[in-house]
């Protein structure tokens, strides 16, 4: 078929994942979270005793790590030299370190090039999720979403009630530091041009995943 690539960035707790998995399932496309490369990047790092400041020996590890990432909406899997670790990048460990992982060029510009890699060996007809897609990764896409929700809407995704318990404040704060860490190398938080803005805060699941394929229906 002709080329789609389906490029969708947003914050954390947007919904992103689950709203693009869906999206690449009923248009049947082949589905790329960025976001798992990261963080199996930054699970091969501290596997490693790689000290994640050390940007040069981060950037060594990102060009040489096997990383075998899923490409279909209907499978979750990422393996590091055949070790499973589709849960283990999930853990709290990894999502706080990602960000230092993610801030390093020399690993970004790498993973970029896997990415292009993918989106072309799956001639271009993919969901592809993320921080920069819709910017860096495939600016040139057929359809450019940008999806958000209110601070509010994204912690009560994440079961988080603030002014609950104090770990449940630790947790919000833990969320709203690491936006605040990937902003500083990748715009997410405004739409860029052409980049179509859809609003989830007060949509659910369903209707979230309906607007975004009236978008991709109007533009394609
Ligand atoms: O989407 P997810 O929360 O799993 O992403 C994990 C981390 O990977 C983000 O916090 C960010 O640091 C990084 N990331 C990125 N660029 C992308 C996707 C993710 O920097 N395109």
């Amino acid at each position: 078929g002709r080329p789609l690539v389906v490029a969708i960035d947003g914050p954390s707790g947007s919904g992103k994942s689950s709203v693009s998995k869906e999206v690449a399932r009923r248009l049947r496309l082949a589905y790329l979270d960025t976001g798992a490369m990261y963080r199996a990047l930054t699970w091969y790092c501290l596997e490693s005793g790689i000290d994640l400041s050390d940007a040069s020996a981060v950037e060594a590890a990102s060009e040489s790590f096997p990383l075998e990432v899923s490409t279909s909406p209907l499978e979750e899997f990422v393996r590091v030299g055949g070790v499973d670790v589709t849960q283990a990048i999930r853990k709290p460990s990894i999502s706080a370190a990602v960000s230092s992982v993610a801030t390093t060029l020399g690993a970004r510009t790498e993973l970029i090039r896997r990415q292009r890699e993918l989106i072309d060996q799956h001639h271009r007809r993919m969901v592809v999720e993320g921080r920069d897609i819709t910017t860096v990764v495939v600016p040139q896409a057929e359809v450019r979403m940008l999806l958000t929700a209110s601070e509010e809407a994204r912690l009560r995704r994440r079961g988080i009630q603030l002014g609950g318990s104090q770990t449940a404040e630790q947790l919000a704060a833990q969320v709203t530091q690491r936006d605040a860490k990937d902003s500083t190398v990748v715009n997410f938080t405004r739409a860029a041009d052409g980049v179509v803005t859809l609003d989830s805060s007060d949509l659910d699941f369903e209707e979230t995943v309906s607007a975004a394929l009236e978008i991709v229906d109007s533009i394609i």
